[in-house]
């Protein structure tokens, strides 16, 4: 299921910017590697508790990055397989299974838009999120392939950035929420330029970076025109990294430290009920 064409070239750029990123992520304080060794949680409780009970199942995460996550789900029980277009994050991750004693994950490497040439099986759980959303052109191009991968009776879940936070500007300094960037899903994605990745480590050389927003109509229309059920779609006052400077976190942190899977940020409070900041989605196939 190829995308577009002409989005190709954004799908390039974005990918060698993620191979340059694999090695700065693995050995960052933001992903915290050595916490994860020890046996800490990478994924969120409220990840967890929404998904329910993994053991025995099995489970697709699309868009897994170097493997954290997905192994997560597997020390949780499940059986895992994780996809990814970065060859670096696919090796980065076997490594990481490797390293943990978890011998039946399978990484494939693969765009998300032609995962069903790689992988030719359904599976109990199909899981993706935490800014996996805003490197896809077309959501209802990945929602078909999504929901593809769910097997009667399964269900895919995601936790998101929610897209009308994406709308808004990140560079004030009166902490003014001022809509800026486009809430729908564009032909044209947003273009933002930076060295720095998104957690702690050496600039990039890669600095150009291409990014689509998708409305919450779109994406849970998309989902139901791919076969879903949507079972719930709840929004969050609450953020999974701190996507405004003005945001405040949740739970006390050494100051300086970016253990951004370790904290919740939140609004000031004359602020929290006026924007969602994520969102949550768990929709199945019927039986
Ligand atoms: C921010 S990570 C999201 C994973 C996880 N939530 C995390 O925070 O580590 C985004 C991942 O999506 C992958 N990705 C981006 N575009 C993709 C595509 N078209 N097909 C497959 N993977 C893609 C990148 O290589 C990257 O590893």
């Amino acid at each position: 299921m190829p995308v577009d064409p002409s989005q190709q070239p954004y799908l390039d750029a974005n990918l060698a910017r993620w191979d340059e990123s694999v090695p700065i992520h693995v050995a960052s304080q933001g992903y915290d590697l050595e916490g994860f060794l020890r046996g800490e949680k990478s994924l969120y409780p409220l990840e967890i508790e929404e998904v329910g009970d993994v053991a025995g199942k099995t489970l697709l995460h699309l868009q897994c990055h170097f493997g954290m996550d997905t192994l997560n789900w597997a020390r949780l029980g499940a059986r895992v397989t994780g996809l990814d277009c970065s060859p670096a994050a696919v090796e980065a991750a076997r490594d990481l299974a490797a390293r943990i004693g978890v011998t039946d994950a399978r990484f494939v490497q693969s765009d998300v838009y032609d995962a069903a040439s790689v992988i030719d099986e359904q599976f109990d759980v199909v899981y993706t999120g935490i800014g996996a959303f805003n490197w896809l052109p077309d959501i209802r191009a990945w929602a078909r392939v999504a929901a593809g991968f769910v097997r009667a009776g399964g269900f895919l879940y995601v936790y998101e950035a929610h897209p009308m936070w994406a709308t808004l500007d990140d560079e004030r300094t009166d902490q003014a929420l001022v809509v800026t960037y486009p809430y729908f899903e564009t032909a044209k994605p947003n273009e933002w330029t930076s060295p720095q990745s998104y957690v702690d480590g050496p600039p990039l050389t890669n600095q150009r970076t291409f990014e689509w927003n998708h409305g919450l109509g779109e994406v849970v229309t998309a989902m139901i025109d791919a076969g879903l059920r949507i079972e719930f779609v709840h929004e969050h006052r609450a953020q999974a990294w701190q996507g405004l400077p003005w945001m405040e976190a949740e739970n006390a942190i050494p100051a300086g430290s970016m253990h951004r899977r370790r904290e919740h940020w939140r609004l000031p409070e004359h602020q929290r009920d006026l924007v969602p900041l994520m969102y949550s989605i768990r929709a199945s196939k019927p039986a």
